[in-house]
């Protein structure tokens, strides 16, 4: 055989034009397709094979001429099989050889990557996550928690109660039906429905008699964290929240313990990181102090325990709860807090899904 050259490339290419052009539907033209790239015996199979046989100085460009030529007579052959198709198909019917159409991707609000991410590193610690109902009654919201009706700690929280008040599980209508003030409520709920060890967060919206400002919103964002079992310390706590924030907020992140007071935890402490954007050494995010203040946390409260049944004596624990929006509006240096919930889309899409 002699061999190939670009002559004999364009010889081949025209042969199989006409060829193609002979076949009267796909099938005829399959074995038309086979003589020229089939596997074995093949127009295109033998050029590639002199290949191996030609002078060591040739081979390059015979192996040129190959490909050109098997390039070429595939691509002819892809576009007389999308023809075949085209002409085949009834009129109207979809033309399978246009390119898809690109979904348009949503993406998450910045709310929800902040509340996956801690759900996320929590999972990995073994917690659960769990829920409870946004409308509450004041025995699950307040009394349980070691704040009965008179107790000064319930004007921490303005609270929305509602107008017309549902039934509660007993089928008696409590006039004192409300919106959780915090996911705390959530804690009462699921010891009442378990017994230790219990190991979760307790993520939902809240609800506060606030006006709108910058920094206020009457609904927001907590997670509630809980703990209880045999021999829990306040070490335990601290150890939890130091590995939950130096996987959130990097790894050289300091927490601050500061007493505090709840009435369901005691001892109490307030928590503050130091600040991610200056390390701690003073910044207008951390107003010049080196801190962030990001969660109130305890050891459960042995009025708690009694309330939902649990032996204080045996059994310890430790809560914490804190705002999601605030640890958006830090992480993302968002400077209103009415951006989350205007879902202005120009706003939303500037986080990373
Ligand atoms: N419930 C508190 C709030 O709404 C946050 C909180 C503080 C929750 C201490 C806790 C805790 O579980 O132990 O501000």
């Amino acid at each position: 055989m002699t061999l190939p050259d670009s002559a004999a490339v364009a010889a081949q290419i025209a042969a199989f034009e006409s060829d193609l052009a002979q076949a009267k539907n796909a099938r005829d033209a399959q074995p038309i397709r086979d003589r020229y790239l089939g596997r074995k015996n093949s127009v295109v199979a033998s050029w590639m094979q002199t290949i191996a046989t030609a002078p060591a100085d040739q081979k390059k460009t015979i192996g040129r001429f190959a490909n050109e030529l098997k390039q070429a007579i595939e691509e002819r052959w892809t576009r007389y099989v999308q023809q075949a198709e085209m002409s085949a198909r009834p009129a109207g019917a979809v033309d399978v050889t246009l390119p898809g159409r690109i979904p348009a991707l949503g993406h998450r609000h910045p709310l929800t990557i902040v509340r996956d991410r801690m759900e996320e590193i929590f999972t990995r610690m073994g917690f659960a996550t769990v829920e409870g109902p946004e409308v509450e009654d004041e025995w699950h919201c307040f009394d349980a928690l070691n704040m009965p009706a008179d107790h000064p700690a319930r004007d921490m929280q303005d609270t929305l109660y509602l107008g017309s008040p549902i039934c509660g599980e007993g089928g008696d209508s409590d006039p004192r039906t409300l919106l959780r003030t915090h996911t705390s409520s959530i804690q009462i709920r699921y010891m009442l429905a378990h017994q230790p060890p219990i190991r979760i967060i307790a993520p939902g919206r809240v609800y506060r008699r606030d006006d709108l400002d910058l920094t206020h919103t009457p609904m927001f964002t907590q997670v509630e964290g809980l703990v209880v079992g045999e021999g829990i310390s306040l070490g335990d706590l601290k150890g939890t929240l130091v590995a939950f924030a130096r996987d959130m907020f990097g790894p050289k992140s300091r927490l601050r313990f500061r007493p505090s007071f709840f009435p369901y935890t005691e001892p109490s402490a307030e928590v503050d990181i130091s600040c991610w954007k200056c390390d701690g050494a003073g910044c207008p995010m951390c107003k010049k102090t080196g801190w962030l203040e990001i969660l109130g946390s305890g050891m459960v409260h042995p009025a708690v325990f009694e309330a939902v049944g649990y032996d204080p004596e045996r059994f310890t624990g430790f809560a914490w709860g804190r705002g999601v929006e605030r640890v958006a509006i830090l992480r993302y240096q968002v400077d209103d807090i009415r951006l989350f919930y205007e879902n202005d889309l120009r706003f939303l899409e500037q986080f990373p899904y």
